[in-house]
């Protein structure tokens, strides 16, 4: 179902060609901008949340964050320094499109005008994501993402965008991880908006990927044509790779039903145009339903030119009932279980092997679209020395293991073309604040100066020498390191 022929390797408008395998590093607005009430830009769901008592770690927020909004040469320059390929970054709407409807806000436009430009001056491929969870606060009054209206919304907001950055930015994700725009933000309420209902959250999982079809044809309607260099929509999941804890019939029959809901419920509808029958009986058990109307589904189908898919761990899943513990709503258990396996900051467990299944399963079951691993990377307690050096040797592994992890993929055969490092640099982390970093560079929150981590000299060596194998007959560019 692509729209662009599978060899096509990315261009970058009026640079060089970055050979077969993209490297990058990825970012997202609220998480690094800071100047959140400058220029024009109004509040976002993320503002709000952030000011409740108790939802944000140390109450932090992202007023002023990593200050990108005012250092972005400075920033544009160490991403160049890093030698990477291309920069994912998302847009604010609430800073393109105050109040989340109506004409585009010239001042907040023109900082992604000076960004791209940027980019472009220094070779580094710009890849935009339109919606990396900045939901403008009006639209959440009005509703926000359970109302069908908002779909209709974030398509002319994606029209705007197109129509300031088309001409430069070919490369379009139009979500970040609807998963979590669903479940965490209207089901268990840790991130913005903060609202708890399951059938809400179910709305919302729905009306995101209508959105996104909505978009994503009027991406393509509203960009300027540049036969040498097509434009590109895709989008971005956090998609579950579940694994069985025994291969009993219970913690199968749990793990396909993770599966389903973690991952199916949004792939088989963007791809196959349908959702997955088993989610469905899944949830019309629990008297749930989408809100689904003749035509969303055709809608939700557009041709997808890659498929982002972001991970940091798998979940081993249990169907076990030995446990005597219930599933809340009398559901059956289906039980994430930790394997006692070493973890990063977050308690996530690491699981480099999840990551080639997952690319070459994704890659089986929906063929013929390229996949790009958008985020991977990892939080950990970093100790600046004495020298002002950070030396994360646990960062570096894991970067080291997953991207291995990937070329793994791809001598099995999957389609996998890029890979992004998250993060650039510390930042906010959601309901974590700035108490977990995961940058590749670190950043000294009262000064705002950013160091290179051992990890970023690292990524950067890496990429160099991949780049330069690649140049060579023989192993791929993901190979080895
Ligand atoms: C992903 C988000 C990203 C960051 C990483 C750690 O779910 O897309 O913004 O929070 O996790």
């Amino acid at each position: 179902m692509t729209t662009t022929a599978p060899s096509a390797v990315p261009q970058q408008a009026g640079g060089r060609p970055v050979g077969d395998f993209l490297w990058g590093v990825a970012t997202s607005a609220y998480q690094i901008e800071g100047a959140a009430f400058e220029d024009g830009r109004t509040a976002s769901i993320w503002d709000t949340f952030s000011r409740v008592p108790g939802a944000v770690f140390g109450g932090h927020n992202g007023d002023t964050a990593c200050d990108h909004y005012h250092r972005m040469p400075e920033d544009v320059a160490l991403i160049a320094g890093l030698g990477v390929d291309s920069y994912r970054f998302s847009l604010s709407w609430p800073r393109i499109q105050p109040g989340g409807r109506g004409p585009a806000n010239a001042a907040g436009l023109a900082f992604y005008d000076r960004l791209v430009d940027r980019l472009l001056e220094h070779g580094i491929l710009p890849w935009v994501t339109l919606y990396h969870w900045d939901l403008p606060q009006e639209l959440e009054d009005a509703g926000g993402w359970p109302a069908r209206d908002t779909a209709h919304r974030f398509a002319d907001y994606a029209e705007l965008a197109m129509g300031a950055l088309g001409d430069r930015v070919r490369w379009w994700t139009t979500l970040n991880e609807p998963w979590c725009s669903a479940v965490l933000g209207y089901e268990t309420g840790r991130h913005a908006p903060g609202r708890q209902d399951r059938g809400d959250s179910l709305a919302a999982v729905h009306h995101l990927l209508l959105g996104h079809g909505l978009a994503a044809q009027r991406l393509r309607a509203a960009a300027p044509a540049d036969p040498a260099e097509p434009v590109r929509v895709g989008i971005t999941l956090n998609t579950t790779h579940a694994i069985p804890v025994e291969d009993t019939p219970a913690d199968r029959a749990a793990a396909r039903r993770a599966d389903g809901i973690g991952t199916r419920l949004y792939t088989d509808p963007l791809v196959h145009g349908r959702y997955p029958a088993d989610v469905l009986d899944d949830l019309a058990a629990e008297g749930l339903r989408l809100p689904v109307r003749e035509g969303d589904l055709e809608t939700i189908a557009q041709p997808l030119d890659f498929l982002g898919v972001n991970y940091y761990t798998s979940h081993y899943i249990s169907g076990s009932e030995a446990d005597g513990l219930p599933e809340p709503d009398g559901r059956p258990v289906t039980r994430p279980v930790p394997q006692g396996l070493p973890v990063t900051a977050m308690d996530w467990e690491i699981v480099p092997r999840g990551l080639t299944d997952h690319l070459v399963r994704l890659d089986r079951d929906y063929p013929g679209i390229p996949l790009y691993v958008t985020e991977n990377g990892a939080a950990f307690d970093d100790r600046t020395a004495p020298d002002g050096d950070v030396r994360d040797p646990d960062r570096t592994a894991y970067l080291a293991e997953h991207i291995e992890a990937v070329a793994a993929a791809r001598a099995a055969g999957a389609d996998v073309r890029g890979y992004f490092a998250w993060s650039l640099m510390d930042n906010f982390e959601w309901g974590y604040g700035y108490d977990k970093r995961f940058g590749i560079v670190h950043v000294d929150y009262e000064t705002q100066r950013r160091t290179v981590k051992q990890s970023g000299r690292w990524f950067r060596e890496h990429i160099r020498s991949s780049r330069e194998q690649s140049a060579e007959p023989g192993p791929s560019a993901a190979d080895g390191g």
